[in-house]
């Protein structure tokens, strides 16, 4: 007879209650990979009523996530609230604090209290395990912290946020607005009905942060990447990528530089020939450039019940078979202060709309104040210049410039330049460009 591994789960949402029903179908074998036979003996939520399609009558229920947490009844505890503070940070510290393993899909608490809580495992000799918490499905952090040992990594990027890429793919597919397509997302339960968490980047930047920590030896600081949303990314945007022979996706990308590290969240351009530009819908994608291996892109769910249940129960089984990594690859004191690469001294490719009045002289000194800061142009692009059809003479038309490597702080003065020109009739469009 297999040992009992006592399991309690807090949080019976769509993640927990998922994890409950494939402990449960996979329980034989389970059994046979771990020599453990793992139970759930113990659950909280906030309604002990509801209907949560599995039968967990054999559970203790506990009103309180953090007495569950202390409870000698469970030898692991398994946080599914979510939210950086509140049950969800108070019983993972409580779990910890009385030397029972933590396993967690919470990326908020991670990424505002991630290193304290790894801290608090090391001293405890605990697991404190999160591989759902980033890229649901796709098991990213243990390819990073146990699959790329041997290699040294030089940046690791990827498609976080599965509501961002289906609006994003939506937009490009079906030829609809932003507006449109985020509609959508919420009628089929893609997006929440505060978007902004989401559309805004901040969900990418506390996985990215969480990615960076374990790619690089660094201490986790999610206040440290830079982040921009998709809301401002138009169709025409889109339609001109598509011409270039780019799509437009959401990226989160951490990347050592010569003095630090830079993290980032922003809508891209990747060449439409690449990997992660191949990932389209709901699905997340992690690229990993390392010296050894190269080049590696895992693909896959990024959330959803059973995809996310899949990650919490590989944690469950590691600790099952009395495996414990240090949480981000490294012990805590190992771990390195974060410098922060600034985003002014980004270096790569740009994507600039303007929108220029038709005027004899206008596309020259837009030119020129590029010229001036030695930011050269692989390519220019007009589009809708054609009169006629009651265009008037002087009618703004959108010119597309697609500049060389060059920096992001010669980019913002140049356009600082051509705003004071006057010369152009509103805000440029900036998309970065992303190197192969
Ligand atoms: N959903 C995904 O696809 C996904 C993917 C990756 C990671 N995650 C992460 O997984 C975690 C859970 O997400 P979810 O989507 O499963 O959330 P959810 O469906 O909203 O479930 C949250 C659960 O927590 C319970 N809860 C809330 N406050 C509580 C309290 N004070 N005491 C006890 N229980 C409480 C709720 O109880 P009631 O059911 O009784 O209301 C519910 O069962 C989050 O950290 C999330 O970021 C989710």
């Amino acid at each position: 007879m297999a040992d009992r591994l006592r399991v309690g789960v807090a949080g019976l949402g769509t993640v927990g209650a998922a994890v409950a029903r494939l402990l449960h179908r996979q329980a034989d074998a389970l059994t046979a990979r771990t020599r453990r036979n793992i139970v759930i003996t113990a659950v909280s939520a906030r309604d002990a009523a509801k209907e949560r399609d599995v039968d967990l009558s054999q559970a203790d229920f506990f009103a309180d996530p953090v007495e569950l947490a202390a409870s000698p009844s469970i030898d692991l505890f398994v946080e599914l609230i979510g939210g950086a503070e509140g049950p969800a940070r108070k019983s993972v510290e409580t779990a910890l604090a009385h030397g029972k393993s933590v396993v967690t899909a919470n990326k908020a608490l991670l990424a505002a209290h991630g290193l304290r809580l790894a801290a608090l495992a090391e001293e405890k000799h605990v697991a404190l395990a999160f591989e759902a918490s980033v890229a649901g499905g796709i098991p990213i952090v243990k390819t990073l912290r146990e699959g790329l040992a041997g290699n040294s990594i030089e940046r690791v990027y990827g498609i976080l946020n599965g509501t961002c890429n289906y609006i994003l793919s939506r937009m490009e597919l079906e030829q609809l607005s932003f507006a449109q397509c985020l509609a959508e997302a919420q009628r089929l339960g893609y997006a929440e009905a505060d978007p902004s968490f989401d559309i805004g980047g901040f969900d990418t930047a506390h996985k990215l942060s969480i990615l960076t920590s374990l790619a690089f030896g660094t201490k986790i600081d999610a206040s440290a990447v830079d982040v921009e949303g998709i809301e401002g990314v138009t169709l025409a945007d889109i339609e001109a990528a598509e011409e270039l022979g780019f799509r437009i996706k959401l990226l989160g990308v951490a990347q050592r530089t010569a003095d630090g590290v830079e993290q980032r969240v922003h809508p891209t351009m990747v060449r439409k020939t690449t990997a992660i530009a191949q990932v389209m819908g709901v699905v997340n994608a992690v690229t990993i450039d390392a010296d050894a291996v190269h080049e590696l892109t895992l693909v896959g769910p990024g959330a959803g019940g059973d995809a996310t249940a899949s990650a919490v129960v590989a944690d469950i089984a590691d600790i099952a078979k009395g495996v414990r990594s240090a949480p981000f690859g490294v012990a805590t004191n190992a771990l390195v202060e974060l410098r922060r690469t600034p985003m002014r001294r980004h270096e790569g490719g740009y994507y600039i709309r303007l929108s220029v009045p038709d005027v004899p002289g206008a596309f020259a000194r837009i030119a020129t104040r590029m010229a001036e800061r030695s930011i050269s142009l692989e390519s220019i692009m007009q589009r809708g210049g054609l009169r006629g059809a009651g265009r008037t003479r002087t009618d703004p038309v959108g010119v597309i410039l697609i500049t060389h490597a060059t920096s992001e702080h010669l980019v913002r003065e140049a356009l600082d330049a051509i705003y004071a020109d006057g010369v152009i009739a509103e805000k440029a469009q900036v998309i970065r460009i992303e190197r192969e």
